[in-house]
């Protein structure tokens, strides 16, 4: 089989593959770096750091449903002070470029997280906008005000390409993804996870503690790739990491046609930490099929009816 190129490029970075692995899904990176192979990985994003450190939400807080999983775990970080000391050291020596992702309550405390993530060697910042605000609990990717306000502060303070990551439930992800990208977001990650619920018969309780959480895996797949082809069309400028539901490689060949330059992969890691070889196989397989020399080849190929 010839040799296909695997290499993209995402908001002016560099990627050796498009797979990427999602936040939250692989720890801090060293630890999932200890089990699985990073090699066909272009990037790994460390679980959100806040400013202040959070225990997270109490137990039960993951659950699985037929097609995919359920979680409310919260934020749980060693707030950012710990995360630089512990992280400093490590990241160099890891074989894969690691992002670095921010919650705050506030833009200022974005701003402060970034700052930090960057002084331990992220080569770029996801901003997790799929957060509430302190002043009413709204997610700040429901409005494109608070949404700009949080991507100027962090462009502002930091000098690595910064990424918006949006919630799929964003009534307007459209509108929103273009005053992030006119903020300075070199890139927008779509999408975290949607919103979801289930609830127990036996004992007619909520699967997770906190009720309502978040749901990943293969059923989110259509509700992200809308968000990507919606974007990519209106912004073929923008910079699409997409991100939901990803776990063959013709998962990932849909979300490039789709508009997206680079994957992110989340649930499926939980279950099979090695999945980016797998992945890989089966994306090199699909490409020579498709007649495809390069990844990037495959981007917003979309066609129309
Ligand atoms: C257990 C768990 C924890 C997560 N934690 C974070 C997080 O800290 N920050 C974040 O931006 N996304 C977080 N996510 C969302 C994932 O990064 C990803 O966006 C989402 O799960 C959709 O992708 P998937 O269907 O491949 O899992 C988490 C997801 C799961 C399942």
């Amino acid at each position: 089989m010839a040799s296909r190129s695997l290499a993209t490029s995402v908001g002016g970075l560099a990627l050796r593959s498009p797979l990427i692995a999602a936040s939250g899904t692989v720890g801090s990176v060293w630890e999932w770096a200890e089990v699985a192979d990073v090699r066909p990985y272009g990037a790994a994003v460390a679980k959100s750091v806040a400013p202040e450190a959070w225990q997270g939400r109490p137990a039960p807080r993951l659950a699985p449903t037929t097609t995919g999983m359920l979680n409310a775990v919260g934020i749980q970080n060693p707030g950012i002070t710990n995360w630089v000391d512990a992280m400093e050291p490590r990241i160099p020596k890891l074989r894969v470029p690691v992002w670095g992702s921010a919650v705050a309550g506030v833009a200022d405390g974005f701003a402060l997280v970034a700052e930090g993530l960057v002084s331990a060697g992220v080569t770029a910042v996801e901003v997790n906008l799929s957060c509430p605000n302190l002043e009413d609990g709204e997610m700040f990717s429901f409005t494109a005000d608070r949404s700009r306000d949080v991507i100027t502060a962090v462009s502002e303070a930091v000098d690595v390409p910064v990424g918006a990551k949006l919630s799929p439930n964003t009534p307007d992800i459209v509108g929103v993804a273009g005053a992030c990208r006119d903020a300075g977001a070199a890139f927008v990650v779509l999408t975290n996870t949607a919103f979801g619920f289930g609830l127990s018969v036996s004992d007619r309780r909520p699967l997770l503690s906190g009720g309502v959480g978040g749901y990943s895996g293969p059923g989110l797949k259509p509700l992200s790739l809308r968000c990507v082809y919606e974007v990519a069309r209106e912004f073929p400028d923008l910079g699409i990491v997409g991100c939901g539901g990803i776990s063959t490689g013709a998962d990932v060949v849909e979300y490039l046609i789709a508009g997206a330059s680079a994957v992110e992969l989340g649930t499926v890691h939980l279950a099979e930490p090695k999945a980016g070889i797998r992945i890989t196989k089966e994306l090199v397989e699909l490409m020579a099929r498709l007649g495809a020399e390069s990844v990037v080849d495959l981007v917003g190929t979309v066609e129309t009816w």
